[in-house]
């Protein structure tokens, strides 16, 4: 992973959340957000929460009282998701904080949740080991990673076609960092290390859809860090990348609404 991958910042937040959500984020996010409210916590902590899609799913679900803290390594993506919530019946705590460095006592939480953040994780085992920490004896942690690039459609078309544009150099951030940590065994293994006991994973397909083949182009390339990857290579290249992801998606699945498959791995652990 480099610097860039992780940095979701300027133009970012507001095409990740209108764009990327939608197609990839949302039907998931009412699955983590079910799965999180069954287990009824007095308090639970989100990281790498991003614009808040699971927040906005999660928070009408929790009960009077609860305590709600929405974090994030990058404050951008919560100043976003703050101006998204709605009213709720819940005050939510939005602090920014980095997933391997809780700001918070050991044993704070009856439920740790990260949607589609682990990935990111420098140290998976430590990110992990540090929502242990902060879990309450007999505690849940929940979290959902990407399955590999060739299981989800448009980062797969997408990351070809940008590669057409620079065929020296290509960027690989979809491959390299969402799609990078998908082995069951090896997340498994990396849950266990960090001291959890029963660990269920459950790989789960959905299909993403989207107005036009035109909106997933901007969204990958635009809405998401693949954008810092290829302006690093050429600020001026950025409309012909997008371009050029429309042209092979609108090939694959027709002008007008498209379709495709994506799959993604749940996991939760016990404490
Ligand atoms: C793909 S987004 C997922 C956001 C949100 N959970 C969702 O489902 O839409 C990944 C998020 O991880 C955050 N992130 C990256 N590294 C992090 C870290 N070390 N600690 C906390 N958040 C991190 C990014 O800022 C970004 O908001």
């Amino acid at each position: 992973m480099t610097e860039s991958d992780k940095l979701f910042a300027g133009s970012i937040p507001r095409l990740y959340d209108t764009l990327m959500v939608p197609l990839i984020f949302e039907a998931y996010a009412a699955d983590t957000a079910e799965l999180v409210a069954a287990f009824s916590p007095s308090a639970v902590l989100e990281t790498a929460a991003g614009s808040g899609v699971v927040t906005r799913a999660l928070a009408p679900r929790l009960g009077m009282g609860t305590r709600y803290v929405v974090t994030d390594l990058n404050q951008p993506m919560l100043d976003y998701a703050a101006t998204r919530q709605g009213s709720s019946k819940i005050d939510i705590e939005w602090r920014q904080a980095d997933a391997l460095r809780l700001p918070f006592e050991d044993a704070s939480f009856d439920v740790v949740f990260c949607q589609f953040g682990a990935m990111f994780f420098p140290d998976r085992t430590a990110g992990y080991a540090e929502a242990r920490r902060v879990l309450r004896p007999g505690g849940r942690f929940v979290f959902t990673v990407w399955d590999r690039i060739e299981d989800n459609a448009f980062a797969d078309e997408v990351t070809g076609a940008v590669a057409e544009i620079f065929p020296q150099d290509p960027p690989r951030f979809l491959a390299r960092t969402p799609h990078g940590y998908h082995d069951v065994a090896l997340i498994r293994s990396d849950v266990s290390r960090a001291g959890f006991t029963s660990i269920e994973i459950e790989t789960r397909e959905k299909t993403s859809r989207s107005p036009s083949a035109r909106d997933v182009a901007t969204a990958y390339c635009q809405g998401t860090p693949l954008r810092n990857e290829i302006e690093a290579r050429d600020a001026g290249a950025l409309q012909a990348a997008t371009d050029r992801a429309a042209q092979v998606i609108a090939s694959r699945h027709g002008e007008g609404p498209v379709a495709g498959k994506i799959q993604a791995h749940v996991i939760v652990a016990a404490r």
